[in-house]
């Protein structure tokens, strides 16, 4: 049987990468997330991690602005999944020095997951969004990393409870469980 391929996950403990870091584990890759070290002591997001761990995961310490500790991480692993959110998604290009000078890597997935951005036409703030996610496939080419785009489209869970205003608060902010969806 072909041996599975050491995934690592940068942003596990993020809204989709949780999801990641689950999906890689049950299907038996050895999973490796890369943590903040503040994160690790959050009160809350400190159990995501004690539950990485719990299922079988190897926690690395590091930052998407410590490029020693990209590097290290990366050195680890056959692909690296980034999960990263909106906030960062403009310093992806820190993965795509770290994963070159690492030299290792048979597959990056960047941090995606929403519309494909080489066919869309937003309106702003999505369209600069779009633009940024789109900007780093031809930074990826440009670099020749093997890598594989997700567009999954919108997920409703994420939307719908602010009615497609992501991070707006609506009537007493206790919105209802949309997990139907
Ligand atoms: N299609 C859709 O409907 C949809 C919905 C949501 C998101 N998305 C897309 O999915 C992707 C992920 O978004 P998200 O909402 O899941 O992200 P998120 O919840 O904001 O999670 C961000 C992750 O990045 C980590 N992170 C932040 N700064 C970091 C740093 N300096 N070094 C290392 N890790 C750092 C965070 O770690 P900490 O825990 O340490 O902060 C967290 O794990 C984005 O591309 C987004 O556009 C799509």
């Amino acid at each position: 049987m072909p041996e599975k391929s050491k995934i690592l996950i940068i942003g596990g403990t993020g809204y989709i990468g949780e999801f990641i870091v689950e999906a890689s584990t049950k299907a038996g890759h050895p999973t490796f997330v890369l943590v903040r070290e503040s994160t690790v002591s959050d009160p809350v997001k400190g159990k995501f991690v004690e539950g990485f761990k719990n299922s079988g995961a190897t926690l690395v310490h590091g930052d998407l602005y410590d490029h020693e500790s990209l590097v290290k991480a990366i050195k680890q692993v056959d692909v690296v999944i980034l999960t990263v959110g909106n906030g960062q998604l403009n310093d992806q290009r820190k993965i795509i020095d770290a994963i070159k000078e690492a030299g290792n890597v048979k597959k990056f997935y960047p941090s995606e997951f929403g519309v494909d951005v080489d066919r869309q036409n937003a309106v702003e703030p999505a369209k600069s969004a779009f633009a940024g996610k789109s900007q780093l496939r031809r930074a990826t080419e440009a670099a020749g990393i093997p890598y594989t785009c997700l567009s999954s489209n919108a997920f409703a869970g994420y939307f719908l409870p602010t009615l497609l205003q992501p991070g707006a608060i609506l009537g007493d902010g206790n919105a209802k469980d949309c997990s139907c969806f």
